[in-house]
């Protein structure tokens, strides 16, 4: 028997309000700041950032959720992948890709990478006066919205498995339930060359999630940009009884929620994307479609500075 239990709404309320108050210590601490927040407005772009291109699922899920919003997104190609480097290294990157953001005049910062996510936030929360949301939180509450027998699965980079980020966000939402976690470092490179569809990932799929699947998990997340453009070859596997969650389509929704709260989110009109690279533009941009699903028409590569 499991015997696990998913913790009350009011906590979990409490726990994201917690989250939500380590958002905003610039506010409180910096009297400079308040003044920034205060100009503030549902009209400026949300800033999104990933290691590179992957990212653009979670563009993909915001555009089709709030499509008044205008976005900046960088994807720092030059450096990717975040997911096999050092949680020093992984910080430094995202505070340099956030203090690009920040020059972008944005509302909120979105943290789109799940191994930047898992590690990062707290660093930005003390540079960055903008409410900043990452990945792993959202995909936590949708885990233990979804799972019945309280066994859940957590699929990512190695840095993202190497925090235990999910299995403490996780673990805050609910008592006893079990969470089984696996780093799938060859997923991100498969998903690039184009192999969605190939047995070969068909094969890599079958041996990274047989240990979880012979831990009777009945929910497994997606941690990881790429994930949901594997999802109907994860299905595959996994077959119908467990639940897919993405992490890209929950943090859309945490965002909507979020943003709404804050009084920032944009109502009128049709937003637009601007896509932001630190390097190899033009391979980006045709990659970019399969992630985006479409073409990105406003494009530019740029440089960062280094902090
Ligand atoms: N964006 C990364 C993530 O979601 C995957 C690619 C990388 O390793 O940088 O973890």
């Amino acid at each position: 028997k499991a015997g696990y239990s998913k913790k009350s709404g009011a906590h979990r309320q409490a726990f994201v309000a917690g989250r939500m108050w380590s958002h905003f210590p610039c506010w409180i601490l910096q009297p400079g700041a308040i003044f920034g927040a205060h100009m503030r407005g549902s009209s400026q772009p949300i800033g999104i950032f990933d290691s590179g291109i992957g990212g653009l699922t979670v563009v993909r899920q915001v555009q089709q959720l709030m499509p008044a919003e205008n976005i900046v997104y960088l994807g720092d190609t030059a450096r990717v992948p975040y997911g096999t480097k050092g949680t020093e290294t992984v910080n430094r990157f995202a505070c340099e890709d956030a203090a690009f953001l920040h020059t972008q005049n944005v509302k909120a910062i979105v943290v789109a990478c799940n191994s930047a996510s898992a590690s990062a936030l707290p660093a930005l929360n003390e540079r960055f006066s903008q409410p900043t949301f990452g990945v792993i939180v959202p995909g936590a509450i949708a885990a233990v919205e979804a799972t019945r027998n309280g066994r859940i699965g957590v699929i990512g980079t190695q840095a993202t498995l190497r925090s235990r980020a999910y299995d403490r966000a996780i673990l805050e939402l609910g008592e006893n339930i079990e969470v089984h976690g696996q780093a799938c470092p060859l997923l991100v490179p498969l998903v690039e060359e184009g192999w969605v569809d190939h047995d070969v990932t068909a094969a890599v799929l079958r041996e990274y999630l047989e240990p979880l699947l012979s831990r009777n998990i009945d929910t497994l997340v997606l941690g990881c940009t790429h994930y949901p453009l594997l999802k109907a070859a994860i299905a595959q596997v996994t077959g119908p009884d467990i639940a897919l969650v993405d992490s890209a389509e929950s943090c859309a929704q945490y965002i909507q929620r979020e943003l709404d709260r804050l009084g920032l989110l944009a109502s009128e009109g049709r937003g637009g994307m601007v896509l932001n690279v630190t390097d190899e533009l033009e391979r980006v941009t045709d990659l970019a479609e399969r992630f985006l699903g479409q073409r990105p028409e406003n494009v530019a590569q740029v440089e960062l500075t280094s902090l």
